[in-house]
Order: structure tokens, then sequence, then C-alpha cells
């Protein structure tokens, strides 16, 4: 809901349980006044108060006691009397980058409106306000808009800047959202790490001064997310303010965190202005991407079921979002680039046995594909190694009882494939330079149409004809040598973002195209888990580190802001490929069920033993799966030696809780383990995983607050590693 308060002055958002209120001074200037819990009231602006003494501030427009530096600016410019960090900056013809914004007026509207070229958060039901500020000397417009998803507690934010002059100008930052807070004492909180291990939690107590979280990779990247919160230091799991911000966009991304000299804090997020700069011709506008906002007074826990029910709900693809996710395998680590179509069927006969329901076929089944040093680009079946057509592979795995998928990384191009052989400008290279490569590849030049429609129309061609219902989008290096060939030399700082607009117009187009197709993103592991991504890709490829333990911090730290729906875990082998560690093949189970289950291993050197397993923990998922993928997610421990995390269905009526410890301890005695969330007054089934559920010797009839007050007992380890799981059912009494 929004309420116009205030002479038209003040603008309440609400959304269920959280407050966001903007209020514009008389001089125009527009402030946060506050972000938190629900509050309620008609006038809010008794609080913008100034302070009188505070020195060494200049005063504004000709008022020596009006001190803009004093206000929480919702939108703070560059080049008055606020000194601090700003969330835009413009520069025009004449070389000036002085820009004055002030409020000009505004307008409400109902539902959400896409924004054109990017991932946007949608629902029919949402209320919006756009809040219109002009520059004084009339140089540049600029319009915030906020999209309030009452029942989702989120509220989106992104701005648009307008050239009303004639002459051109420059856009060199224009940031989505900035919220001012009138305190420093808070944690900021971000998802942090590096290939392998992406997305660790890092939190540290603010100071004064400026702390940028960003990405120059040309995506979100491995080494940070784009999401950052700040948290009361005594915010928990469960209890305490938590303000999150979230963008909507996968490529290099900015967050400035700056406390300054009179203890208060600004965030803001959106594209990097590290080497961007957008040409805005006379008449021209420029879109930021969307910000997304949540607040929790519940901690952590509160807030991440809050993102995961909005993008679940009103980011993901509809088709996807809530129907379960099929059990697959990927032949990647099972067979690398060494596979033939024998191995292939053999491997999906087995995995048909263990109850798999779909067969990935990764790299190396196109061009002449046989190491990481060719054929990108050239998406035509490589015959003589699959034993025949695609067509005709994807029939076998079919009859087998499988669906098939396939793997590409349609962004790139080998420096040997027919593709670069014609193209050679098509990549992103500066003129004089030799390009570099990674993994042995080139970064195509997403921002020409030309290349945007060759790639459409490659994958068009292969999902059109073999039957196809699942896409692994893999994106495997950062970009390098930043140029185009086709941009003029005042335009090369577009490059970058122009790369995003093209990669979002061709996902828009594929997936428009095959609706019906689960497509997997994926880059290099994780290096673009955002919410960007999960507007078109239903699930996201963790990271390629698919050790047990290392996945306990990557997938808590993913279940920060993202759903578990989204999040791809796969089942390897040991000792791990990354690691050389060696977990039993029940810890990899449990910590897989953490969220979309898969097989990556070689099915064909496995024992009977090991099978039996494996067919038992995909019946046992595919009993838990809705809970899992559908459910609501309680982080019940991770302090880096034990981790729980329990999924609840919606509907109450089932639970699945998992427990790892990380390293056994000598002389430890029996602990419990507390569950939240169930009905305090309801009596549940508990069931250790394994055992038959009704098993009257192996369950226990317990009731809800039991579970919540006292826990369930844990077993002392039998040495590290050591996981437990439980199944939790509702009984109708
Ligand atoms: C990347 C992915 C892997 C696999 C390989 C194939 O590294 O993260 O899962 O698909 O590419 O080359």
């Amino acid at each position: 809901m929004i309420q116009i308060l205030e002479n038209e002055r003040t603008f309440h958002l609400q959304t269920t349980a959280s407050s966001l209120i903007l209020h514009v001074m008389e001089s125009g200037h527009p402030v946060c006044l506050y972000w938190g819990g629900k509050v309620d009231g008609d006038s809010f602006s008794y609080i913008v108060k100034e302070i009188k003494k505070a020195s060494y501030l200049s005063g504004t427009d000709g008022n020596q006691a009006f001190r803009l530096e004093q206000y929480p600016l919702l939108y703070p410019a560059y080049g008055n009397p606020d000194m601090r960090t700003p969330a835009f900056l413009f520069r025009y013809e004449d070389g000036s980058r002085i820009t004055d914004l002030r409020f000009q007026g505004y307008e409400v509207f109902h539902g959400s409106r896409k924004l054109d070229g990017y991932p946007t958060c949608m629902d029919k039901e949402a209320e919006g306000i756009v809040v219109k500020l002009s520059d004084r000397a009339g140089q540049a417009e600029v319009w915030l808009t906020y999209t309030v998803f009452q029942d989702y507690d989120a509220v989106t934010q992104s701005a648009k800047v307008f050239n009303p002059a004639k002459t051109s100008m420059v856009v060199e930052k224009l940031m989505s959202g900035c919220i001012s807070f009138l305190d420093d004492r808070y944690d900021c909180l971000t998802l942090t790490g590096a290939w392998g291990r992406e997305r660790h939690v890092n939190r540290e107590a603010i100071r004064q001064g400026l702390f940028v979280l960003d990405s120059k990779r040309g995506a979100s990247g491995h080494g940070s997310n784009p999401f950052v919160a700040l948290v009361e230091p005594g915010a928990d799991e469960d209890n305490g303010n938590v303000y999150a911000m979230n963008l909507v966009y996968s490529g290099s991304f900015e967050a400035d965190i700056e406390v300054d000299m009179h203890q208060n804090t600004r965030m803001m997020m959106g594209i990097n202005s590290f080497d961007f700069a957008w040409k805005l011709d006379g008449g021209a506008c420029f879109q930021s991407p969307e910000l997304v906002l949540v607040h929790s007074s519940e901690g952590l826990g509160g807030m991440s079921r809050s993102f995961h029910r909005f993008y679940r709900e009103c980011l993901m693809p509809k088709r996807f979002a809530h129907s379960c996710r099929p059990v697959l395998i990927n032949n990647w680590e099972a067979t690398y680039f060494s596979f033939d179509r024998k191995t292939i069927l053999a491997l999906a006969d087995e995995a048909v046995r263990l109850g798999v329901e779909l067969f990935v076929l990764d790299d190396g089944w196109f061009g002449h594909r046989d190491r990481e040093d060719s054929s990108l680009g050239d998406w035509t079946a490589y015959e003589a190694k699959l034993g025949g057509t695609l067509e005709s592979l994807a029939e076998e795995i079919h009859a087998r009882g499988l669906q098939f998928g396939l793997w590409f990384e349609p962004e790139m191009v080998s420096p040997d494939s027919h593709l670069y052989r014609s193209h050679p400008d098509w990549i992103i290279r500066v003129p004089g330079h030799e390009p570099q490569s990674g993994r042995n590849q080139y970064v195509l030049d997403l921002g020409r149409k030309e290349v945007q429609d060759y790639i459409i129309d490659s994958l068009d061609r292969v999902l059109g004809s073999a039957g196809i219902t699942y896409v692994k989008w893999d994106m495997n290096r950062n970009i390098t040598d930043i140029g185009s060939a086709v941009l003029p030399a005042d335009r090369q700082k577009e490059v970058l973002h122009r790369y995003m607009l093209g990669l979002y117009r061709i996902l828009e187009e594929i997936t428009g195209r095959y609706p019906d197709v689960l497509f997997e993103g994926c880059a290099g592991g994780g290096g673009r888990f955002d919410p960007g991504m999960l507007c078109y890709f239903s699930q996201i490829w963790t990271s390629d580190d698919t050790d047990a333990m290392e996945r306990l911090e990557i997938q808590r730290g993913t279940s920060m802001a993202y759903p578990g729906i989204a999040m791809g875990c796969h089942v390897s082998a040991c000792p791990n490929h990354q690691m050389g560690r060696v977990t039993s093949l029940h810890t990899r189970g449990v910590v897989a069920m953490g969220g979309n289950l898969g097989y990556e291993l070689n099915l064909l050197e496995l024992g009977e033993t090991e099978k039996q397993e494996i067919r038992e923990q995909i019946a046992f998922y595919k009993h838990i799966r809705d809970t899992v993928q559908n459910g609501i997610l309680y982080r019940l421990k991770s302090d880096g030696q034990e981790y729980a995390w329990m999924y609840l269905a919606e509907d109450g009526s089932q639970a699945v809780v998992s427990h790892v410890r990380v390293l056994a301890r000598g002389n430890t005695v029996p602990k419990r383990l507390k569950l939240a969330g169930l009905s305090r007054d309801s009596w549940y089934e508990v069931t250790v995983a394994g055992e038959k559920v009704g098993n009257s010797d192996k369950s226990r009839i317990l009731s809800g607050s039991s579970l919540c007050s006292i826990g369930l007992p844990l077993s002392v380890p039998e040495g590290d590693f050591f996981a437990e799981q439980w199944i939790v059912e509702k009984l109708h009494k």
C-alpha cells in the first residue's frame, strides 16, 4: 500500500510487515525518512531535524542553517554541499558535472511495470510510485520508481535518467537505489568467496569510511554477489533488524556503504561505475536495473524467507517456479570429454535403474570438441563421437524413460571454430592488442544484434530438433580486453552493459520460444548466481565444488537470498575431484538434498551396495522433494562446525531436517537440535531418514512444542563429516 501524506510531500510505502517512508523537504530534496518494521501514522516530517551547531558544513541555497550533508538524502548528488558518495554522476557537454535534482512531482501506478530490456519482478497486485526529480538548470530529469509488493514484504527500486536537452550528456554513475540511515551501528553482511567457494557469509561491523563491494568481471562473479545487508549487531537467524539489497543484474555491479562523520550510513547499489559511461543523446533516456529491498525484523531467517517467496512468486519463470525438478545425472565428472555413445547409453541404463529422471549430456557433444580448446560457437552435433545424430541419441535416451538435456556455452567462441574463422571481429577485444583468452576461448560481443541473432538461431536449431527438455547454460570466463568493433570511441565504456542487455534479449527470446525447457544457469560453477539470471534460469549450478563439506557453507550463503528450488546440488565421486576429501555417500546425499538433487559421478564404477544406497536416496528424495523445493527454509545451526537446516512444507504437513557435524570431537556428550516453524499445538511423527515412515520401532510421536523447545536428540558423531536426517510428518489428531 502507498499512502500519500502531508500535502503530497510524504509517501508511506507499506508491505505487510515493513514501512519505507520518503519525504520531500521544502527545498525539494527528497529524503529517506524511515525504513524498518511497519509503523502507523499520518505525519512523519516532524523527525526531519537540523543540527544547527554542526560546524564545517556548507549551507545550501544561500541558507547557512540548511546543511544538506546532515540529511538522509534519497538520491544524493555530486557537486553540492553534501560531500558524501553520490548515487549518480552526469557529465554535460560543457564539462560540468553538477546536477541539482529537486522534486518535480509523482505518479502512482497499479501492478508492476516491466523495465525495458531488463529482468523485472512482476506482480499484478503490486503498487508503485514514481518520484520525479529534475535539475534546476534543466539539464537532466531523474525518475525514481518504487514498487511495493505488499504480500511479499519486498520493495523494488530503480532509476531512469532523461536528457531533455538538444546536446548530449554522459551518465557516469546511476545507482538503482540508495537508502540512508541515521545510525552507524550495523554489521555488513556480504556473500563473498572465489571459484569453488562461492557465497560464503561474511559479517563485519561497519565503521567510518567507504566500503565498496563490486565486480568488474562482466559477470556478478564468484568472488562477490550483488547482495548486501546491514544487520543490527545483536541480530541472528531469528531476531533483530536486517536491511537487505539484492540487485536484479548479472554484470559488473557496485555496492557502496558509507559511514559519514555524523554516524549516518548510506547504502546503495547499481551498475558498476568503474569504467562505465553511457552517452545520452539529446532526448534519450537510460534506465537502471532493478534493486530489491527486503527488511526483516525476524533476523536473517526472516529475510531469507521473504526473498525466497518473492523470487519464486514474482521473478522466476512461472512454469517452473513450483514444479518439482527432475533428479538428474550429469556426465561431466563421470566422463569429462571422453565419452562415446556406448558409455552414454550405459550410464543412462544404470541411471534409470536407480530412479534418475533426466540425463544431461555436458560439454563435448558439438563441433569436434574433445578438449576445452575448440568448437565453442559451432553448435552442431559431433556425430562421429556421438555415434550418430543428436536426435537419434536423444531418442535412445527417451526410450529408456529419461528426459534429455544438453550443455551449451553460447556466449563464447573458440579460436578453433568455424564461427571465429568467419567472424573474427565478433569478439570483445581492443584493436592493436592481442586479445587475452581464458580457458582457450574468447567472449562474443553480445551488444551486437547480429551476434545475438546468431546465438538465438543456433540454439533454436538444436532445441527445436531433439526433444530437449533441459539446458545447462554455461559461461566459463570473465570479460577482459573491453572493446567493441562497432561502437565509436565515445561509446566504448558502454560495452559491458550492452553485453548484459544483449544477453537478456537472447534469454528473453530463447526461454520465450521454449517455455517448457528447464534452463539451469552456470558460470564455471556459481559465478553468476544472481536475481537477473533467476528470471530466466529456474535453477543455477551452485558451485563446481561438490565436496559435501565445502557445500555446507556455499549452500548456506546462497540460501541467504536464493530459494532451495534454485540451487543445483549434486552427489559426486570420492575422493572429491576438487578437494580430494572422502565423505560417506550418506553425507553427500544429505547435503545434496539441501537443494535440487542430482548425481555427477560414474555410476558404472560403483559397487552394488553403493548403487542400492543411491536407489534409496533417490526414492527418499522423491518423497520429500516437494517440501525441499517448495518449502520454507529454517537454518537451525551454522557455526562452521555444525550445520543444520530444515525445510517445512508450505501447508505444514511435512518437514525435512538435516544436521551435519564437520569434525568429530573427543569426549562429547549428546546434544539436541531445536526445530522451528512447527505448530506448537500439533503432533508429529518423527522418523530417522532411511527408516520406513510409520515403523513404530524407528519413529516417535512428538508434539510441535517439544520439537521446538526441547529438540531432537542428536547422535554422538561416529567420525568426521557425520550427517543425520529426519522426516517430520504432521498427524491429523
Ligand atoms: C564448467 C562447469 C562444469 C562443466 C564444465 C564443462 O566448468 O561449471 O559444470 O559443465 O564447464 O566444460
